[in-house]
């Protein structure tokens, strides 16, 4: 499905993006790495190319324009296009609306959305010179649907990246390029083993959520035969935004 694609994942270095990364390399793709952390990006890829997989990793602070358009152009020369781009860094800062800095809440806009609109645009000119377009995917949150307290900021950038996704699903489609986002739930990064009873047993599914579970939604937006599919949000959280919850 995805041997010899051309993959660009940002925030590449841990977590879900490095998940996303790895499936897709392990499928045969070309996936360049992007990531703002470079010691674990080198690190990522590395482990990666000694497994023998087509990756390489290019250092990218998504916040910066000229840095994206390095990484589209960069990744051009050296795989010839781009097939799909993974939208996937973000950072999250919860602080009281009363407290957050004009400072915090920018770079938080920059990191989560601004990011998404630069790096589709800049990816969208090499994909609109292939014959089968392209594809892409931005991480948003279930956040973008409903809040803890001091969540803001995060919160109003994944609502954004929620109605950028049909903008661009809209603009871009002459050019055959489909354009999906994922909204996760609680996705473990760090140690599944550690997670307790309560925290799978709250979920429909039974269980807490892992990278590799958007790594697959991935492979589902971004598959050519699943062309029917685009301007959509896709929620993949065991069904917790589904649930009605009313304190005894
Ligand atoms: P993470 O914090 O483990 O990884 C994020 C990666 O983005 C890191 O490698 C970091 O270095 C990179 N990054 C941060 N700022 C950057 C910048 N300016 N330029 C380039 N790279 C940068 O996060 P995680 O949990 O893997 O989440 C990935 C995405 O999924 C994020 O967009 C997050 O908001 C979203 N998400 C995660 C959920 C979860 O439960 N883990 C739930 C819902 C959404």
């Amino acid at each position: 499905m995805f041997l010899n694609k051309v993959v660009i994942v940002t925030g590449a270095a841990q977590g879900i993006g490095r998940e996303v990364a790895s499936r897709y390399a392990e499928a045969g793709a070309h996936v360049i790495l992007a990531d703002i952390n470079e010691q674990l990006g080198v690190e990522v890829s590395t482990n990666l190319k000694n497994k023998g997989y087509s990756v390489h990793f290019i250092p990218t602070d998504v916040r910066k324009e000229q840095d994206v358009i390095q990484l589209m152009t960069t990744s051009v020369e050296r795989f010839g296009t781009i097939d799909i781009l993974i939208n996937n860094a973000g950072i999250f800062r919860p602080i009281s609306p009363y407290d957050i800095s004009m400072d915090v809440w920018d770079d938080v806009i920059n990191t989560n959305l601004r990011s998404v609109f630069i790096c589709s645009r800049e990816a969208a000119k090499f994909m609109r010179l292939n014959k089968n377009g392209g594809a892409i995917v931005s991480m948003a949150s279930t956040r973008a649907f409903m809040s803890e307290p001091h969540t803001e900021s995060y919160a109003a950038t994944k609502g954004g990246i929620v109605a950028l996704t049909h903008a661009l699903a809209s603009s871009f489609a002459p050019d055959h390029i489909r354009v999906n986002c994922i909204s996760p739930g609680w996705i473990e990064t760090g140690d599944y083993a550690q997670l307790r009873e309560i925290d799978h047993r709250q979920h429909f599914s039974g269980r807490v959520g892992k990278p590799s579970d958007i790594a697959r939604a991935c492979f589902y937006l971004t598959d050519d035969q699943n062309d029917f599919v685009t301007g959509i949000n896709l929620t993949v959280d065991g069904g917790m935004t589904k649930k009605m919850i009313y304190e005894e």
